[in-house]
């Protein structure tokens, strides 16, 4: 039973789809406190809280204070409150109850859930305008599910874009993309991605290829595809301000872009230099921007992914003015530690600058409304316009597309990436902890930058985060400018790269009728333990997914390991995979285990009455199929798998 309490006046984000009666009692369980602009709520000893999507931390979110404020910060260290996406639906729950939350409000909220005080869950606003829905439920995967049903199907992407895939900013010209594809096809490591960072671009101008580099893009894509490469293009929030320049030109004429009080269009910065930001707010503006994606898709591309879109913004010219101007009070003095910190703060701050967040303002359902309010649905309507326009411009065709920021409903148009991780083993975990909590919120089609974005990254630390991103939908190995190289053939140990991935493909069948499952049916594809069995010690471990009907995933995420521990909550077979078709099986009894896991080989645990179907992969998704299965099953008396399959590609 889902409740829908309405605090003051919200602006709505259209995250919600079904229609509800706002009831007129008090909020349950909370208390109320209209000065504070608050909601709060005593936590019991053994409440747990999970949720809110993609945040630092653990899985359960009890000892932090989370901000719903989309950042683009690259350092997804502890100590961050935000991260680039407003995710604020959670779950209280024990043994003797529970109830999910979800706080919807366009603008800034904080949960301060055990941060202040070890057992308060405190919401705060802002603006002390929000709907808030109390979803009641038998349990904890009732209350997700029902959550769901609320917020409208999760995206599905083009079967296809279950592969792996390669990117690295930037693959710089049409020839060196060949050298990665040609570099794969001689490691015999199956590929079906390419990913194109900025660079491809003519001067990061937006829906644009740079002829120099990428001379005669359709046949290109052509060439590409040929080979069972698809191409998968970035796109930045930022127009390029130049005149000549289509979309520059028709954004500016027709008036589609943010505004400053003063009426004149935002001069922001990002990658271009500067840039008008599209206002994705407004419906015209958002149909307008949708429908350029055309422009490639009409060279042959059928999938994307959206940055930048918090927005980012590097400096606003404005606010660079006026920091030149500053600047001037510093110049010829001998600054002290108190000058010496506030020139510092003043050039070091110029970027992302809370202030220029309110320097704009969008056109939203009939009202002018300062960006800051809206803020954490910019990225969100940025991907709605991708969605919105490829049911326009592709009805029949699944379009893959996923985005940087997000806020819940966006998970209806587009997958997300977690954004700028590093190279840390701390990080193999994070992406082990988020995918719980963002499939809660809708996000089914989502991973991490494999290998991680920054920093160098190790072999060790590769094979271990591949062994892991098998296992989740979007499966990409990403890394930042300057980063040591980690395509996966650039490593000694090519065979055992070789083996996980092929397994990856072997397992198509399972990850995507799993897949498919959890998205026709309101359901999560990665579960934390404690969301299917009611031990105490289930409820403790973080480090260890249920993902679909079948299996528990138990990775390595430390440096050095031969092996970990890993708590079975019930009797399982451990498989241990060196390969798709070279593994060995045993039955483990409930309880604590140490397993051996060497560097290549990939753990699963098989579930008591469930079953593993297993294809056999050849070159990638083109030669996936069902035809040869194997089932790998745990008591196979009791045991019976429904396999889903389709075309991968018409929208359903
Ligand atoms: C942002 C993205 C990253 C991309 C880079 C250059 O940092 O998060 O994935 O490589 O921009 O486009």
């Amino acid at each position: 039973m889902v409740r829908k309490y309405r605090i003051g006046n919200p602006i709505p984000t259209d995250s919600v789809v079904k229609e509800f009666q706002i009831s007129e009692e008090s909020i349950p369980h909370f208390d109320r406190n209209d000065e504070k602009k608050e909601l709060s709520l005593l936590l019991k000893k053994n409440d747990k809280v999970f949720g809110l999507g993609e945040t630092v931390r653990g899985m359960n979110k009890r000892g932090w204070l989370y901000t719903a404020n989309n950042s683009d910060d690259p350092n997804h260290t502890e100590n961050k409150n935000s991260l680039y996406a407003s995710q604020n639906f959670f779950v209280v729950f024990s043994k003797e109850d529970q109830f999910g939350v979800y706080v919807d409000t366009p603008g800034k909220v904080s949960f301060d859930i055990g941060y202040t005080s070890l057992d308060k869950l405190v919401i705060s606003f802002e603006d002390f305008d929000a709907d808030i829905y109390i979803v009641e439920g038998s349990d904890v995967l009732d209350i997700v599910s029902q959550f769901r049903s609320i917020i409208g199907r999760s995206y599905i992407p083009p079967k296809w874009a279950f592969g792996f895939g390669q990117s690295r900013w930037s693959y710089m010209t049409a020839d060196e993309v060949r050298e990665v594809a040609d570099k794969y096809a001689e490691a015999g490591i199956p590929l079906d991605m390419i990913y194109l960072d900025i660079d491809y671009m003519e001067k990061y101008k937006d829906f644009t290829v740079d002829e120099s580099s990428f001379p005669e893009f359709p046949k290109f894509v052509e060439e590409m595809r040929a080979r069972g490469i698809h191409l998968v293009p970035i796109i930045d929030a930022g127009v390029k301000v130049e005149e000549g320049y289509d979309v520059y030109d028709e954004g500016v004429e027709k008036g589609y872009f943010v505004k400053k009080e003063n009426g004149e269009n935002l001069l922001a910065a990002v990658w271009p230099g500067l840039v008008h930001f599209p206002d994705f707010l407004n419906d015209d503006a958002r149909a307008w921007f949708g429908n350029k994606y055309k422009v490639l898709i009409d060279q042959g591309i059928d999938g994307f992914w959206n940055d930048m879109n918090e927005p980012a913004i590097f400096y606003t010219q404005d606010h660079l003015d006026e920091v030149f101007e500053q600047i001037e009070d510093y110049k010829g003095k001998n600054l002290d530690i108190k000058s010496f910190f506030a020139f510092k703060d003043l050039v070091g701050s110029i970027d992302n600058n809370p202030e220029d967040y309110r320097r704009f303002y969008h056109e939203y359902k009939g009202k002018r409304i300062r960006h800051d309010k809206v803020h954490n649905i910019f990225g969100y309507n940025m991907t709605r316009a991708a969605g919105e326009a490829f049911e326009r411009i592709c009805p029949d065709k699944r379009i893959l597309m996923f985005s940087r920021s997000s806020y819940i409903g966006a998970h209806r148009y587009g997958g997300i990436w977690h954004g700028d991780n590093h190279s840390w083993w701390a990080h193999l975990l994070l992406n082990i902890q988020q995918m719980p909590a963002v499939n809660m919120c809708g996000f089914l089609y989502t991973g991490a930058d494999i290998g991680g974005f920054g920093s160098d990254t190790t072999e060790d630390l590769v094979l271990r985060w591949t062994a892991f991103g098998i296992f989740t939908p979007l499966f990409r190995n990403h890394c930042a400018m300057g980063m040591r190289n980690q395509e996966l053939y650039r490593f000694e140990n090519i065979d055992a790269f070789r083996n996980i991935i092929k397994l990856r493909y072997a397992l198509i069948p399972y990850l995507y009728s799993e897949f498919m499952k959890a998205a026709l049916g309101d359901k999560m594809l990665f579960k934390p333990l404690c969301f299917e069995y009611g031990d105490d010690r289930s409820s403790q471990v973080e480090d260890q997914l249920l993902l679909g009907e079948s299996i528990m995933l138990a990775p390595v995420y430390t440096q050095n390991a031969t092996g970990r521990y890993v708590y079975l909550p019930e009797d399982m077979k451990l498989v241990r995979f060196r390969a798709y078709d070279d593994y060995d099986e045993e039955i483990l009894q409930a309880g604590d285990h140490y397993v051996k896991a060497e560097l290549n080989e990939v753990l699963v645990f098989v579930r008591k009455g469930h079953v593993l179907p297993l294809t056999t992969p050849e070159d990638g998704m083109k030669s996936v199929g069902d035809a040869e299965m194997t089932y790998i099953c745990y008591d196979s008396d009791a045991a019976s798998y429904e396999l889903y399959t389709d075309d991968g590609v018409s929208r359903i």
